[in-house]
């Protein structure tokens, strides 16, 4: 027995020791991360943040689509942020993000700001995490604890992009299976699609549902079509429409209003208000904006802890475009 136990020494010595390097991906966040390593992260984060919103509003609808864009694709890593290089395609440039995705310079300027308090100590994806808290909160929405202790993928993948981010053709079933694929829920799924009420969209991502899809409200898709032509591969397919027809800069329940007059302005948000399983949430959030803001908070919480898979290299990036 004792011999056995002494033979199997090196074993679960070489166990441990993975299991200990693995959890360096996998490790637990908490709130209090940096409280002594950078206490002024947070003051840092929202000032740079408030600053970039109040010259363009706009900019933290971007921010906030820029988190769901790097956590979505093997865990809140900021994956996203890095650069294409000669031997290197990374996110930036996969379907979902080329011209799309914006708030890069933004991220870039608070993470220089952060460095010069407490150089080499945050995560490029914790910065990320916060200023997207930051956002919502500063246009109108909720706010909550951001879990802190994120590390910086030093792979990002563009293929994976692709596979993992659902576009605006998708149907309320994709929907419900791409977020569960995410350990989310069908309720988280539609808390957080709340977030397009705010921000805006190219033509080219709503031209079908404004010319051909079924379940859309006839005025509305007369007023979109002023701006969004029918024909495509010209200017007009880059031409910019408010999400939320009524309140694009404010982070309120307008959004599940639109859906309940059929002015989702994509078939995916109208697949939440078609006569399927979410419907009633639908009009939950639509009536009552508190309990779509707690749920919305939770959401963003959960969304916030997935993890890259345990065999993903990390690091704290120095420059969150390059790997160090
Ligand atoms: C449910 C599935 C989702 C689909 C199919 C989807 C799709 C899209 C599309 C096509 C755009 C317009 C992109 C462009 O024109 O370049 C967009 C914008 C946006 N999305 Fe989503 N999205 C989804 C979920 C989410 C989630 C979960 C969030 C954040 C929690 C989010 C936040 C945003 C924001 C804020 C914008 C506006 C960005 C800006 O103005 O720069 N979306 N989304
Ligand atoms: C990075 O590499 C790890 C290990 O090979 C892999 O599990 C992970 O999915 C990769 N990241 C992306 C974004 O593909
Ligand atoms: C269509 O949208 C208009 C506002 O553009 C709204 O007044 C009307 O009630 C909507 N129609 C339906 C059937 O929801």
């Amino acid at each position: 027995m004792a011999a056995t136990a002494l033979r199997c020494l090196p074993m679960v010595a070489v166990v441990v020791l993975s299991l200990l390097l693995a959890g360096a991906a996998g490790a637990q966040l908490s709130s209090r991360f940096y409280d002594r390593k950078c206490p002024k992260l947070q003051s840092i984060v929202w000032s740079a943040t408030a600053q970039a919103v109040a010259t363009e509003p706009r900019m933290g609808a971007s921010i906030l689509r820029l988190f769901f864009h790097d956590c979505f694709v093997n865990g809140c890593d900021a994956s996203i942020l890095l650069d294409d290089t000669a031997t290197f395609t990374g996110e930036k440039n996969a379907g979902p993000n080329a011209n799309s995705v914006r708030g890069y310079d933004v991220i870039d300027a608070i993470k220089a700001q952060v460095e010069a308090a407490c150089s080499g100590t945050v995560s490029c994806a914790d910065i990320v995490a916060l200023a997207a808290r930051d956002s919502v909160n500063l246009l109108g929405g909720p706010t909550w604890t951001v879990q802190l202790g994120r590390r910086d993928a030093l792979n990002a993948s563009q293929s994976a992009a692709n596979a993992n981010l659902p576009g605006p053709g998708s149907s309320l079933d994709t929907l419900i299976a791409m977020f569960g694929d995410k350990g989310l829920s069908p309720r988280d799924m539609t808390a957080l699609s709340g977030a397009h009420t705010i921000g805006q969209a190219r033509c080219v991502t709503f031209r079908d549902r404004i010319y051909d899809d079924t379940n859309i409200n006839a005025t509305f898709a007369a007023l979109r079509q002023q701006t969004c032509p029918q024909q495509s591969g010209g200017d007009g397919d880059g031409a910019l429409a408010p999400i939320d027809v009524t309140t694009p800069d404010a982070f309120d329940n307008a959004y599940y209003e639109n859906l309940a007059s059929r002015q989702g302005l994509f078939h995916s948000d109208q697949e939440l208000y078609s006569g399927g399983s979410q419907d009633v949430l639908v009009r939950v959030y639509r009536r009552n904006a508190g309990i779509f803001a707690t749920d919305f908070a939770k959401a963003m919480v959960r969304m916030g802890n997935l993890m890259p898979s345990a065999d993903t290299p990390t690091e704290i990036r120095l420059d969150c475009k390059k790997i160090n």
